[in-house]
């Protein structure tokens, strides 16, 4: 999306034709993520997303028996993993919901497309006739005040992104050093979903 000149994708119809395809993967990554969100909320024990198991003292605790030499073993996810996980998740519904309205803004996609249509629509005209990036049938002072909303959610959108990168290269860093210093088959037990622990585990 942001590589679009130096791909050589040029000219609105390809512009838009970029964009619908980001929305169309979008609406996969939309529906994977609400799934996932259901069954954090009504599926089994580990698989739960709940910042209420995760206090501060606990946090802490698990950070100082670590610095200690102890290797702490967690079926779940560990005190430090939930509140990156959830710290995740929350951009993840950021960017979920800041694309749906950019895909409305837009290109005048679902679920917010035709809402937008109508709020720009000129006077009299049918609002499902306004095409993306084409000012026909467009009521300029509509467009005008639709502008700051639009360029915020772009914006909110784009530093989100860029927030879960790092995020993201953080979190993968955190498991290689979990998985070579606490030994805890976190990377395996991601593909099999059964974690082999020593001993007993802190949240059984
Ligand atoms: C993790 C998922 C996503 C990533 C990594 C991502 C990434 C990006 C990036 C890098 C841009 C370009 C921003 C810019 O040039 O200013 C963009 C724009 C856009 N995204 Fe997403 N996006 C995601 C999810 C979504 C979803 C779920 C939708 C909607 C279904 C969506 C709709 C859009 C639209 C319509 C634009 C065009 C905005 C513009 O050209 O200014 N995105 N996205």
């Amino acid at each position: 999306m942001m590589n679009k000149s130096a791909l050589g994708i040029t000219g609105t119809e390809a512009k838009v034709g970029l964009k619908t395809l980001h929305v169309l993967i979008g609406y996969g990554f939309c529906i994977n993520l609400l799934l996932r969100i259901s069954w954090g909320l009504i599926g089994p024990k580990h698989p739960k997303l709940s910042l209420k198991r995760t206090s501060l003292s606990e946090l802490s605790n698990y950070q100082t028996r670590i610095s200690k030499g102890h290797k702490p073993q967690y079926l779940g996810h560990t005190p430090l993993g939930r509140v990156s996980v959830m710290l995740m998740f929350i951009l993840l519904g950021v960017i979920m919901i800041t694309g749906l309205v950019r895909a409305g803004t837009d290109i005048y996609y679902p679920p917010f497309g035709s809402t937008v249509q109508a709020f720009i629509a000129e006077h009299g005209e049918l609002p499902s006739k306004i095409k993306p990036y084409n000012d026909t049938y467009v009521d300029p002072s509509a467009k005008l005040q639709l502008g700051p909303f639009k360029s915020l959610m772009g914006n909110v959108h784009r530093y989100s992104v860029y927030l879960l990168m790092f995020i993201l290269i953080m979190h993968i860093w955190a498991v290689v050093k979990t998985e070579v210093t606490l030994h805890p088959g976190l990377i395996s037990a991601m593909v099999s979903g059964k974690k082999i622990i020593e001993g007993k585990a802190e949240d059984e």
